[in-house]
């Protein structure tokens, strides 16, 4: 089946990277979200992200026009119906997946691949929630999406070779680089990252170092181009408590229990780069 018109649900960090580049490549795109101030914020960062493509030479001006332009913002799920693909890019809570993807299932045609860039919640489970589990995959992009070039092909237990290289095939298209990985909490990316995320702020948190200087070892030390500070503080600092919350409840290990400085600032708002305070202030 030849894909076209490609669905986003969720208009945040990763949605808004998710539809930019599909953008760039020609694809027509519905952008979904709950409320229009999204929306609205999504076009404004993609627009900016474009600009930065322009100022370096890599796309034209009409390029960015044309690609703005192939993006249809909407609060009306029903606008997805007529879809070729839907990739679900919404909370990393399973109760808002769960919602989403039972009226992706309903809404879409039964024919589509429904993927979802979750970071670590289990496509089988996603999958078994719909009639078409041998159509659901993870396809998680990394951000920021217009730059990584990584893109985690995840294989549910009942996604079929026909899903798998469909969506694998779409990646290279986006001039991606697709690696396949099977379906287990946080998958490899995660299942590695974000244990080292939380283990620098334990080291925060026990008063070893301040968050510069943690930064500095990973940067001096490893050749990390960003510390795990700054990095968790652009993932999100909500999203890294989702998914260790994901990993510690899938592998059942104490090792992954959330750092408890991570939920003391979750709860406090400090959400990192997008709330303006995680580790460092913005
Ligand atoms: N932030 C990262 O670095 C990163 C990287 C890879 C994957 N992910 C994954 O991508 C997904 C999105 O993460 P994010 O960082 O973009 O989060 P975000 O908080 O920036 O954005 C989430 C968006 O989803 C919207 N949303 C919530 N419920 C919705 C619903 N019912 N229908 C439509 N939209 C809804 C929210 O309004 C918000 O705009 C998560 O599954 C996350 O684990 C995140």
């Amino acid at each position: 089946m030849d894909i076209h018109r490609v669905g986003v649900v969720g208009a945040g960090t990763m949605g808004n990277g998710i539809a930019h580049v599909f953008a760039r490549s020609g694809y027509s795109i519905v952008l979904c979200d709950v409320e229009q101030r999204f929306l609205d914020r999504a076009l404004e960062t993609i627009g900016k992200n474009l600009d930065r493509e322009v100022a370096k030479a890599r796309i034209t001006a009409d390029d960015k026009a044309k690609a703005l332009a192939r993006i249809q913002p909407v609060t009306d799920r029903g606008a997805l119906s007529d879809c070729d693909l839907v990739i679900e890019a919404a909370t990393e809570k399973f109760e808002i997946k769960t919602e989403i993807v039972r009226d992706l299932d309903r809404l879409t045609r039964p024919e589509i691949i429904l993927a979802s860039n979750t970071s670590s919640i289990s496509i089988t489970r996603l999958a078994a929630l719909t009639k078409r589990p041998e159509r659901v995959i993870g396809m998680h992009f990394f951000n920021p999406v217009p730059v990584m070039k990584l893109v985690e092909v995840i294989r549910g237990l009942a996604t079929s070779q026909e899903t798998f290289a469909m969506v694998r095939d779409l990646a290279v298209k986006l001039d991606k680089s697709p690696v396949e990985v099977n379906d287990a909490p946080g998958f490899v990316s995660n299942r590695v990252l974000m244990p080292l995320l939380n283990e620098a702020m334990y080291a925060v948190m026990e008063g070893v170092a301040t968050p510069e200087a943690v930064d500095e070892v990973f940067k001096l030390g490893m050749a990390h181009p960003m510390g795990p500070l700054t990095l968790a503080d652009f993932i999100g600092l909500d999203v890294c408590l989702d998914i260790m919350q994901v990993l510690q409840s899938g592998l059942g290990d104490a090792k992954y229990r959330p750092c408890p400085l991570l939920i003391k600032m979750v709860d406090a708002g400090w959400l990192g780069r997008k709330s303006g305070r995680g580790f460092y202030r913005y």
